[in-house]
C-alpha cells in the first residue's frame, strides 16, 4: 500500500482560563507529563511526516523541549481553533495528504486510536473527513455530531457553546482527520460564531459535507477520549490515566495486590515479576526489575531496584540504586545513593549521597550526614561492614570492608578495614543510687 503523507497539527494556544491558574492548561501535569507531552508523544507513536505545536507567545517563558522532530509555531491572537489551525498549516510543507488536528487538551489519545482514524479514512476513498468522536455524557462544552444519514455519516459539528439546537446524536468531538487538500480550500470560508465571535475548526464539517464530499466518524472511549478545561476536570484525567497505567502494567505481568491505590508516573519501568504492595507512590524516572517488591506506603522517584525488597514506609530518590537482594525496610529515606547485593537498611535511617558495598548491615537509626550547611558530601561504606544502631556518619568519610561501627557512635573520620570503630564515652556506675535517693527525698519531705 502507498503511504500516505501524514501531518499532524495539535492546537494548544488557548489560555485555559477556566483553569484558574496562571500555569497554562496544556502545561498542566497527568502522571509528571504535561497535557501536551502526552499528546505529542501519541503523534510521535503513529510516525507522522511532521508534527506542528500551535503555542500562544506566552508560552515562550516556559520551559519545554518537544524534541526536534515537533514544529512550534505562535498564534498571535486566541481567535479560535480555526485559526490555530491556519497557524498550523502555514508550518506544514507543500506535499498533500491528510491533517490529523488534535486538541491540546484531550491528553490520552492514544497512537492506535489515530491509527484507527487512519484506516476510517481509507476504507472507502469517498471519504474526505473522520472526526473522532466521544460518546459522553457529559456534553456541556463540546461540539456534537449531527448526522448526515443512517449509515453513520456526519452533517456538521454543533458547538455547545453555541447553544444552538439541532438534531445531535449522543456523540462528541474529540479531533479530526482532513484531507488536506480540501481543508486548506475551506478553511478561509469559516466564518466567526455568532455567539463567541471565535473561528471553530468544527465548522470545517459542514462546509466539506455541503460540498458534496462524505465525512465519517470513528469512536472511542470516554476514558481516552476526555477533556480538561478545569481543575476538577483534570483530576478525572489523573484517575484515567492511573486506570490506564495500571492496567498496562498488570497486563505486562506486574502485581498489583491492591491496584486502586498504587499511582505510576508516565515513564515508570516495571518489568514482569514485580510485585506492588497497596498505597505506593512511583514519581519519575523508576525502574523496578523482576523479582522486586514494594511493601506498603512507600515513594519511589529517581530509583533503579534490582530484585530487591522496599518497605513498608520508605522513601527514596534522587538517582538511588538498590541492587539484587538488597533490603530497605520501614522509616528509611535513601536519596542518590547504592546499596549493594545483600545490604540491609532495615529501619529508620537516613542513606544520603553515599555508596554501600555487598552484605553490609546497617543499623536502625544509622543517619549519614551529609550536608555540612554549605555542601553536601559522600559517605563510602565497605563489604561485610556492621554499622550498629544510632551510628552516626559524618561525610566525606569512607568506612572499610569488614568493619565494626558501635552502636551511637558519631564517626568523623575513616574507619580502616577489619576494625572497630567505636565512639562512646565510658559508663559510670553508682551502686545502690536509688534507695539513696529515695532516703534523700524522704528526709526533704
Ligand atoms: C473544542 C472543540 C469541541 C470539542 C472539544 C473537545 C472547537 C471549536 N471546539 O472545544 O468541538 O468537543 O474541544 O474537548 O474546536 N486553542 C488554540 N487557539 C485558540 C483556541 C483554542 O490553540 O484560539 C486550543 C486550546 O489551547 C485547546 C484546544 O485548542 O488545547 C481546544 O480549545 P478549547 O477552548 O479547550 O475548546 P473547547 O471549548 O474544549
Ligand atoms: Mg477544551
Amino acid at each position: 500500500m502507498e503511504k500516505s503523507y501524514n501531518s499532524v497539527i495539535i492546537l494548544a494556544a488557548g489560555i485555559g482560563s477556566r483553569m484558574k491558574s496562571d500555569i497554562p492548561k496544556v502545561f498542566q501535569k497527568i502522571g509528571g507529563l504535561s497535557l501536551l507531552d502526552h499528546v505529542i508523544t501519541a503523534a510521535k507513536g503513529i510516525n507522522p511526516d511532521v508534527i506542528i505545536a500551535v503555542l500562544n507567545p506566552r508560552h515562550k517563558n516556559f520551559d519545554f523541549d518537544f524534541g526536534r522532530e515537533v514544529i512550534k509555531v505562535y498564534q498571535k491572537e486566541q481567535k479560535g481553533t480555526a485559526d490555530a489551525v491556519k497557524c498550523g498549516l502555514q508550518a506544514a510543507d507543500e506535499v498533500e495528504g491528510w491533517v490529523y488536528i488534535l486538541y491540546g487538551d484531550i491528553p490520552l489519545v492514544s497512537s492506535d486510536t489515530l491509527m484507527k482514524l487512519s484506516e476510517v479514512s481509507r476504507k472507502s476513498a469517498d471519504t474526505a473527513l473522520v472526526v473522532l468522536a466521544i460518546g459522553s455524557e457529559n456534553t456541556k462544552d463540546l461540539g456534537r455530531l449531527e448526522p448526515a444519514d443512517e449509515k453513520g455519516t456526519v452533517k456538521s459539528i454543533v458547538e455547545a457553546k453555541d447553544n444552538v439546537s439541532s438534531k445531535t446524536i449522543s456523540l462528541c468531538n474529540a479531533g479530526l482527520l482532513i484531507k488536506k487538500s480540501l481543508l486548506k480550500r475551506f478553511i478561509n470560508e469559516i466564518k466567526p460564531s455568532g455567539v463567541t465571535g471565535e473561528f471553530y475548526i468544527t465548522e470545517i464539517v459542514r462546509l466539506i459535507h455541503e460540498a458534496g464530499y462524505i465525512c465519517r466518524y470513528h469512536k472511542g472511549t470516554e476514558r481516552e477520549l476526555s477533556g480538561a478545561n478545569t481543575v476538577a476536570e483534570l483530576a478525572l484525567l489523573e484517575r484515567n490515566f492511573q486506570e490506564r497505567e495500571r492496567e498496562k502494567h498488570m497486563k505486562n505481568g506486574v502485581l498489583l495486590t491492591a491496584p486502586e491505590t498504587v499511582f505510576f508516573s508516565h515513564d515508570t519501568i516495571a518489568e514482569s515479576g514485580v510485585t506492588v504492595r497497596p498505597y505506593v507512590v512511583f514519581s519519575r524516572g523508576v525502574c523496578l526489575e523482576s523479582g522486586s517488591e514494594v511493601g506498603p506506603f512507600c515513594l519511589l522517584e529517581g530509583t533503579t531496584v534490582r530484585n530487591a525488597a522496599i518497605g513498608p514506609f520508605a522513601r527514596l530518590r534522587g538517582e538511588s540504586l538498590v541492587k539484587e537482594g538488597a533490603k530497605v525496610g520501614n522509616f528509611v529515606e535513601v536519596k542518590n545513593s547504592t546499596i549493594s547485593e545483600g545490604t540491609k537498611v532495615n529501619h529508620l535511617s537516613y542513606v544520603g549521597d553515599s555508596d554501600i558495598g555487598k552484605n553490609t548491615n546497617i543499623g536502625a537509626g544509622t543517619v549519614t550526614c551529609n550536608y555540612d550547611g554549605f555542601k553536601k558530601h559522600k559517605t563510602v561504606i565497605g563489604e561485610n561492614v556492621f554499622v550498629g544502631s544510632n551510628a552516626s556518619l559524618v561525610a566525606p568519610v569512607t568506612v572499610g570492608n569488614d568493619s565494626f561501627i558501635g552502636a551511637g557512635s558519631v564517626i568523623t573520620d575513616d574507619v580502616e578495614e577489619g576494625s572497630l570503630a567505636l565512639e562512646r564515652s565510658s559508663r559510670r556506675s553508682v551502686k545502690g543510687w536509688t534507695e539513696f535517693r529515695k532516703k534523700k527525698k524522704c528526709a526533704e519531705s
